[in-house]
Parts: structure tokens; sequence; C-alpha cells
């Protein structure tokens, strides 16, 4: 039996603004096992949140999902009316920690009555049977039990961010996206989260997909990597695939490895990546990563590269990997 819980298809996401259209996300395609954990990196603005906020349908305004498919347990969620993606699929299927939530905790509520609201709106229940669900997952996330009668100025930032994932958890949803969850923590407040991600994913039996710009802690927490540039995707494959010995395939996964500090073994030099990110509105002609590439040639400046299969599950969009072209 297919055990695909989420197949995505050639999804495209466009922001319709005055000054043109800006072409987020390029013919994504990826799928997702049950209990699967999905990294997806890539430097600031290259459309992570806007594939994430696609799944679920919530991209901003004036954001539109313009092509492609989103397969959910079988059914392309994609074309759902609002009402019933609303009932059957957002928090109770698919539920999102998004991008700086812990900062958006409304002050003015305790963390109680922020977290029954949230259950009010998705789910009609009872409140005890609320209550006891509220204080299960507030628990699992590792907070004593009266955190639910604070106001979010009481609680640190790593407090924040645990409520903000136990309620991305109360309605028991199959996937979990976690958007940046530990970029605004401190060093040890991070570990700690992710700590307690790993514990949960194991524990609950969740999918999730993480996305962060820090590829130590995608290395750690993913079985498969998707490596995003200028909203297209670059690299596609198992953690040892894109992360391992025999080191990745794209020269753009290679450049953002080239610039990730390592604590231990040898020293050796930072690099950085030259250049600056892709204009999204007008792309330029060719690969999207050519200006910045350091083995850039030719076909590369006037030729989009397709994804080529490098390996089993493994694809990467460069003309280095067309073996049968060269
Ligand atoms: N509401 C919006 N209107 C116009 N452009 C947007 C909007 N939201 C995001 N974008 C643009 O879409 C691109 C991808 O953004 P985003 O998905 O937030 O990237 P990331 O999460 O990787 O930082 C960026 O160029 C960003 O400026
Ligand atoms: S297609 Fe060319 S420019 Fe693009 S990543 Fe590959 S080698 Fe570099
Ligand atoms: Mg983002």
């Amino acid at each position: 039996m297919d055990n695909h819980l989420l197949i995505v298809n050639n999804l495209s996401i466009h922001y319709f603004i005055r000054t043109g259209i800006v072409r987020a996300v390029e013919g994504i395609s990826f799928s997702m096992k049950t209990k699967e954990t999905l990294g997806i990196v890539g430097e600031s603005g290259c459309g992570k949140t806007t594939i994430v906020m696609g799944l679920i349908n919530m991209v901003s305004s004036p954001g539109k999902i313009v092509e492609g498919e989103i397969v959910y347990k079988g059914r392309n969620i994609a074309a759902l009316p609002e009402q019933k993606l609303r009932q059957e699929v957002r928090w109770t299927g698919i539920s999102m920690v998004f991008q700086g939530a812990m900062n958006c905790l409304t002050p003015v509520y305790t963390i109680k009555k922020q977290m029954l609201e949230t259950l009010a709106i998705h789910r009609r229940m009872k409140k005890d049977e609320a209550l006891s669900r509220i204080k299960k997952y507030i628990s699992l996330v590792g907070l004593p039990g009266d955190v639910i009668h604070k106001y979010p100025h009481e609680l640190s930032g790593g407090m924040k961010q645990r409520v903000v994932i136990a309620t991305a958890l109360f309605l028991e949803p199959d996937l979990v996206i976690c958007d940046e969850p530990t970029t605004a923590l401190d060093v040890v407040v991070q570990a700690q989260i992710i700590n307690l991600l790993k514990k949960i994913k194991k524990q609950l039996g969740l999918s999730v997909i993480f996305i962060t710009h820090d590829l130590a802690t995608v290395a750690e927490v993913a079985e498969n990597i998707l490596v995003m540039y200028g909203g297209r995707m670059m690299e596609y494959g198992t953690n040892e695939q894109v992360f391992g010995k025999t080191g990745p395939a794209h020269p753009y996964t290679e450049c953002l490895l080239k610039a990730t500090p390592r604590l231990g073994g040898e020293i050796r030099e930072l690099s950085f990546i030259p250049g600056i990110p892709p204009d999204l509105i007008h792309p330029e002609p060719g690969c999207c990563f050519h200006p910045r590439c350091p083995y850039v040639f030719d076909k590369c400046r006037h030729s989009p590269p397709p994804l080529f299969h490098v390996g089993p599950g493994h694809y990467a969009a460069c003309w280095r990997v067309d073996h049968e072209g060269k």
C-alpha cells in the first residue's frame, strides 16, 4: 500500500504585487511518508514559508497558488473549498508552528484562554474535555501545569515556544510544520526545543516539516532534505545523500555547507556565497544560481536545468549532474 502522507506535485505560488509577479515558489515537488521528518533549507527569501503556507492554503495576500497539486491522504487539498479545509485538514490533519508565533501570543489573555479559544475555533469540544486536553499537551511539552494561568509576559522565550508547540499538537494532527521554531532563541534553549521536538515526534508518531536556514539543526532532525534557492528546488534527497561523506550534488548546497560553522575537528576558513539573492520578479535566464555559482559554464547562463536524477530518491537541478548531456 502507498504509505505517502503528502505528495506535492509541481506547486507554484506567486505574489501579484504592483511592480510585477513575485515567483516565490516555482514547480516544487516532493513527497512524505508517515512519521518522516522533512527539512526545508535555504537562505532567507527563498520561498520556504510560502511553500508551507501553501500546504494549508494560507498564503498571505496578494499570493496565490497558480499551479500544482497537494495530495494529503489521497485527496487534492489544493482544490478543497476553504470551509472543508478548515474543518477537515487545517490543525486537525496538518498544523503549524508559525514563524515568530511565540511573539504573537495575545498579551492580555492567559495561556489557558488563548488555547481554549484556538480549540473552540477549530473543534467544538466541551470545556472540561478541552481543559484536560490542554493540560495533557502542556505537560507533554515539559511545562508545569500552572503555566496555563500565566500571561505571555510572565514566560521565557523557550516557555512561550513550548506553549506554541502544545497549541499545534492538541488537535492531534498527523503532520506538524515547524517554521524556524528556534530562530529567536538562545543556543541552549534552541537545543532544548530541538530535543523536545524529537521526543514528541517519536512519542506521537508524527510527521514533521522542519524549516530552518541552519544546516546543522536540520542535519540533526530530518531524514530527508529539500534545498531551496530563489523559489526553486535545488536538491532533494536523504540526509545522508545531501550532507553525507560523498557531499552534496548541487553547488548551492555545497556553498551553504561551506558557509556553516562547525565546532571541533580541523579549523577551516568559513566562506560566504558571493553576490546577491535572485530577483524573483525578473529572474535571471538559465540557472537561477548561475550569477553566484563557482562552477558556472556557458549552458548555465541560458538554459534552466531540470531536476536530474542523481541516485535513488536523490535529485539536483544542475547541468553538472546531467551525465548524459555532457
Ligand atoms: N505577502 C507578500 N507579498 C509579496 N511578496 C511576498 C509576500 N510574502 C513573501 N513574499 C516574497 O516571497 C519570497 C519568498 O518569501 P518567503 O516564503 O517568506 O521566504 P523564506 O521563508 O524562505 O524566507 C520573498 O521574495 C518575499 O519577499
Ligand atoms: S547549472 Fe551551472 S550555474 Fe547552475 S548550479 Fe549547476 S553548474 Fe552552477
Ligand atoms: Mg520564512
